[in-house]
């Protein structure tokens, strides 16, 4: 079992770590790290627990608040957010300490009911309410869409601890609780990955947040997220690298993704890259099918220009590239360039229905799509190599 952790005098985790989390929000995203969920307990004149962890591993969670603290001992418990990976033990503490004052964001008045149907008295706070526990104080920091309408930070003064829930996490299961203790490559990949997969939509809100929370000017000694490890070497590492992230900057890069039935649309894509690539263009060729669709997305978000192909299938795009253009549009990615491509037999609605998906996710087309009947001809795959040169020359035209 995970040991609980100390963070600083009297405060707690009392996570659980999920090493064989695979995939999340149902089988949306993929976690090739598995995850944890993190709690924290804060003990002063009143006590008090920050989030709880998802249901499956409450019982392992309620072996270590008890660690820590007789739970009827609790004064204040605080969700900062209703998604069940953080507040799915929240009817068993509840059980356990009914007299406790149960804190939620003024938007959580709806969603904590939303989930549990519960007769649980609920105070709502707001950005900059702050709740004294003795030594310290509680503040609240209002965070819609980061990610959730009802998610919220919680400040503790003194220590100087910023408990953001999701924002700023990782899906990263790992023996250590603290940052500067983790393979750095592994921590960034996993921050990134999470960023993109779960905050590139709300990117205008995360710069607008980062920028209200410096203007509080509260000192930060550690960030304690809701998943993943705690930052307290740099902790501020983590937020400059949101406010990086959320300007959404694409490199000079091309990410060429296609799926293919009989070889003819790769071989398009293959001749294209070799495009890029005489005109100096990095590019990356990604075969839908077998390339994990959230990696995928990653790839999607360092570069500036995404040219997706398709042969046609059932009068559109084959099932793997169906995913991937509502994704392109669903993540409302900023400052891409896109073009389409396919062959196809009787019929090439594929390409244009790509290219449409393209347009309503706000990419601008850099070139008409190509199209190729049946298996491409060396006079085909020579214009694939052209229409390579002229997106990579568009690309590198962009700032
Ligand atoms: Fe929004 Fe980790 O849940």
């Amino acid at each position: 079992m995970t040991m609980i952790t100390k963070i600083a005098e009297n405060v707690y985790w009392i996570g659980v770590v999920d090493w064989g989390l695979r995939r999340f929000h149902g089988d949306e995203l993929s976690t090739h790290r598995g995850s944890t969920y993190n709690a924290y307990v804060i003990k002063d004149e009143k006590n008090v627990l920050v989030d709880t962890v998802w249901t499956p591993f409450q019982e392992e969670f309620m072996e270590h608040l008890r660690e820590v603290i007789d739970p009827s001992e609790l004064d204040i418990v605080v969700a900062n957010h209703s998604e069940v990976d953080h507040s799915g033990s929240l009817p068993e503490v509840m059980r356990h300490a009914p007299n406790a004052q149960l804190v939620v964001s003024k938007r959580g008045q709806e969603s904590i009911p939303g989930h549990y149907h519960a007769d649980w008295t609920l105070t709502p706070v707001g950005t900059g309410d702050k709740i004294n526990i003795g030594s310290r104080d509680l503040m609240f920091v209002e965070a819609p869409m980061l990610h959730w309408p009802d998610s919220m930070f919680t400040y503790v003064t003194g220590d100087d601890i910023l408990m953001p829930n999701d924002a700023f996490g990782q899906h990263y299961a790992t023996e250590f609780r603290f940052n500067d203790e983790v393979d750095q490559q592994e921590l960034y990949e996993e921050a990134f990955k999470y960023y993109v997969n779960i905050l590139t939509p709300f990117s205008k809100q995360v710069s607008k947040k980062i920028e209200e929370l410096v203007s509080l000017n509260l000192p930060v000694k550690m960030i304690a997220p809701s998943h993943g490890v705690i930052w307290r070497d740099n902790p501020m590492q983590i937020v400059e690298k949101y406010q990086q992230w959320a300007k959404q900057e694409p490199e000079q890069k091309a990410v060429i993704i296609y799926d293919t039935m009989w070889n003819g649309t790769r071989r398009m894509a293959d001749a294209i890259s070799e495009g890029c690539s005489a005109e100096g263009l990095p590019n990356k060729v990604l075969h839908a099918s077998h390339t994990d669709r959230n990696d995928l997305l990653v790839d999607v978000f360092k570069a500036k220009t995404i040219v997706v192909g398709s042969p046609t299938f059932n009068n559109g795009v084959l099932p793997s590239i169906a995913p991937v253009c509502r994704d392109l549009s669903g993540l409302k990615f900023q400052n891409k360039f896109g073009a389409a491509f396919g062959s196809y037999g009787w019929n090439g609605k594929a390409i244009n229905d790509i290219e449409s998906h393209l347009q309503e996710a706000g990419f601008d087309i850099v070139t008409d799509p190509l199209s190729c009947k049946w298996q491409p001809s060396s006079d085909d795959l020579e214009k694939c190599r052209e229409y390579g040169k002229k997106i990579a020359a568009e690309t590198l035209k962009a700032k």
